[in-house]
């Protein structure tokens, strides 16, 4: 029996752990899904990965169920009346909070209606749904019945959810009426009866949460065909006909599908990445917990959106399996107020805050008052993903807003790494602003130079990680099962026998990690090599400047040229004066 204790509470547990997690990776990564999760049925082996062939599989043998795991248990442990739940809706003082037992009770049925629908295991569920109750719910109830769910974001086109549901052939689309972001009203389910007008035959049921009975939107459409009609359903009249408020859930093994998630790569098309049932919910769980160190009673917040990977890990799974409550927001930073997050936070006593640099940058250009004119005292750490946070943002968010008492862990991952890799752990690691300093246990990253080498100490190249780990994406749906496959040929056919994150990074002498943006994204001005995320982060050192993006265009003289686009601050007007300062600050921070 394998008794290493995987869990980390101070810097000697992290040398200790990520030291046993490189010399055992399997007795490793077996004490985690132990220690972590329930199981209905053990391993016959911890993991089955050939990086060259492109092979990803953790714990095949078992057997689990992953909405078990984050409602039953805890209901069992004596949890039931702790909060799992609470919801803000865009206006203020709209709420709803549901403890464990509650949530359970509505997964269930939405679990038992689901199946009403005759949806069975591996079936395809399209959730185009915004941050709402309803989502939570029917997420869970997905992964209870091992139906595949797949979340579209709100933002995404009618054109965007056609291409979607037809590549993964889904049998029922979850959708709302609407939502409000800020004073704005989002029709989706006009969007849904666009996207099945270009002709989505999959598609059987259409359930429509209503989230604002005002909305015109009628269930069908404006102009309902016989088909439409029949297959359109109010999600309060689909539960109306479920009686039972009990759903036993069955065993699903650990490779089963568990979601699909289309994210943007070097080609047109965007591509479904597939997340398994064992190896994601364990890998989700140990690293909200050794990453964000919640503690009893938290309320802990994860701004993101469940339409991105974000909010699947750490708005929902990782937090309930762990038994955690999970504040879900539906609303915009900036409404009604740019002091929103700040007025959210005190009213629930948030503990944990975990946002992404683009808010964080456009709440520091509104002005502090936003924020202190609100209570921060509960919050204990603060945390960040999506890009690269510049020194600048890195300071405004710890001083202003975490009154520099709370650390600030700078998360770096992926769609397709289901988890965090690398991170400092709340409280335990050093920090140093921009840096997403080490990795977690179990993960070994590389730095290749550009032929391909790995190379030791301090420098840069592109980041690649050597050996897999439970949160790994499964593969890439509708895939060839073939050698070589789509998986293989975008993320393990440019370095043999690495996993290429298509991130650039640097490593300093004392082996923290800096992100420093995607190779896809570098550009060449002269011969010398520029990170668009270095342009940017030295551009919003300027006073005038909100947001930067650059990018490279094609120029006869340099091979490329460098153009910046700007977001300037509230009552700053351009000038050709304002331009030569960014330029000379550019030049200032990065070179001439
Ligand atoms: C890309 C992945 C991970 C969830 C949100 C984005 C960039 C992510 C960081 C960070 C610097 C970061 C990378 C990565 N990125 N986190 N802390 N520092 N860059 O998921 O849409 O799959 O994007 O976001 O470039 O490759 P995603």
């Amino acid at each position: 029996m394998n008794s290493f204790d995987p869990s980390i509470s101070n810097w000697e547990d992290y040398l200790r752990v990520y030291e046993f997690s490189i010399k055992h990776e399997d007795a490793f990564w077996d004490a985690v899904a132990r220690r972590q999760l329930k199981w209905k049925k053990a391993w016959t082996k911890v993991s089955d990965n050939d990086y060259l062939t492109g092979r990803v599989n953790w714990y095949p043998g078992a057997e689990l169920n992953v909405s078990e795991n984050c409602l039953d248990r805890h209901i069992e442990a004596g949890n039931g009346d702790r909060k799992a739940l609470i919801w803000v809706g865009n206006e203020v003082g709209e709420e709803r909070i549901f403890t464990f037992t509650e949530l359970h009770r509505e997964v269930c049925r939405v679990a038992l209606a689901l199946e009403a629908l005759q949806v069975k295991k591996g079936d395809r569920v399209v959730l185009y749904l915004p941050n709402i109750p309803e989502l939570a719910m029917s997420v869970l109830a997905c992964a209870r019945i091992g139906a595949v769910h797949c979340v579209i974001f709100g933002g995404f086109s009618a054109q965007s959810i056609y291409s979607r549901v037809k590549d993964c052939q889904a049998s029922v689309i979850i959708t709302a009426n609407g939502t409000y972001r800020g004073d704005k009203w989002i029709d989706l389910k006009a969007k849904v009866d666009e996207a099945l007008a270009m002709g989505c035959p999959s598609v059987k049921h259409v359930v429509t949460v209503m989230r604002h009975s005002e909305s015109k939107s009628t269930v069908a459409g404006n102009s309902p065909s016989k088909e439409d009609v029949t297959r359109n359903v109010f999600w309060d009249a689909w539960l109306a006909s479920i009686k039972s408020e009990q759903h036993q859930a069955q065993s699903h093994s650990a490779l089963d599908p568990m979601f699909i998630l289309y994210t943007s790569g070097s080609t047109g098309q965007p591509k479904g990445v597939l997340h398994t049932m064992g190896g994601y919910l364990t890998y989700a769980s140990y690293t909200h917990e050794i990453v964000f160190q919640p503690q009893k009673d938290d309320v802990f917040w994860c701004t993101a959106d469940v339409g991105w990977i974000t909010g699947h890990t750490y708005l929902l799974y990782g937090p309930l399996a762990n038994g955690c409550t999970t504040l879900m927001f539906e609303g915009i930073p900036t409404y009604p107020d740019p002091g929103r997050f700040w007025q959210i936070v005190e009213k629930y006593q948030v503990a944990i805050f975990y946002s992404a640099p683009t808010a964080i940058r456009i709440l520091a250009s509104a002005g502090d008052q936003f924020v202190t004119q609100h209570s921060r005292k509960s919050i204990r750490t603060l945390g960040t993903v999506g890009e690269p946070i510049n020194p600048e943002a890195w300071k405004w968010y710890n001083k202003v807003v975490g009154e520099e008492r709370a650390p600030i862990v700078d998360t770096w991952w992926q769609t397709e790494t289901g988890g965090i890799l690398i991170s400092p752990l709340a409280g335990i690691t050093p920090l140093k602003p921009g840096s997403a300093t080490l990795p977690l246990p179990g993960i070994q990253p590389a730095i290749l130079n550009d032929a391909g080498i790995v190379i030791s100490g301090a420098g840069s190249g592109a980041l690649v990680i050597k050996k897999s780990w439970p949160g790994q994406m499964n593969g890439v749906y509708g895939d060839t099962k073939e050698f070589p496959s789509k998986f293989y040929d975008t993320y393990f056919a440019k370095f043999k026998g690495y996993y290429f994150s298509g991130d650039g990074a640097e490593r300093d002498e004392e082996g923290f990690y800096w992100i420093t943006g995607r190779m896809d994204d570098v550009i060449k001005v002269s011969g010398h090599r520029l990170g668009t995320a270095e342009i940017e982060s030295a551009c919003v050192t300027h006073p005038g400047v909100v947001e930067s993006a650059a990018i490279g265009i094609p120029d006869p003289v340099t091979g490329e040229a460098l153009h910046i686009f700007i977001v300037l601050k509230d009552k700053v007007a351009p000038s050709a004066e304002l331009m030569k300062t960014i330029t000379e600050t550019v030049r200032k921070e990065v070179g001439p």
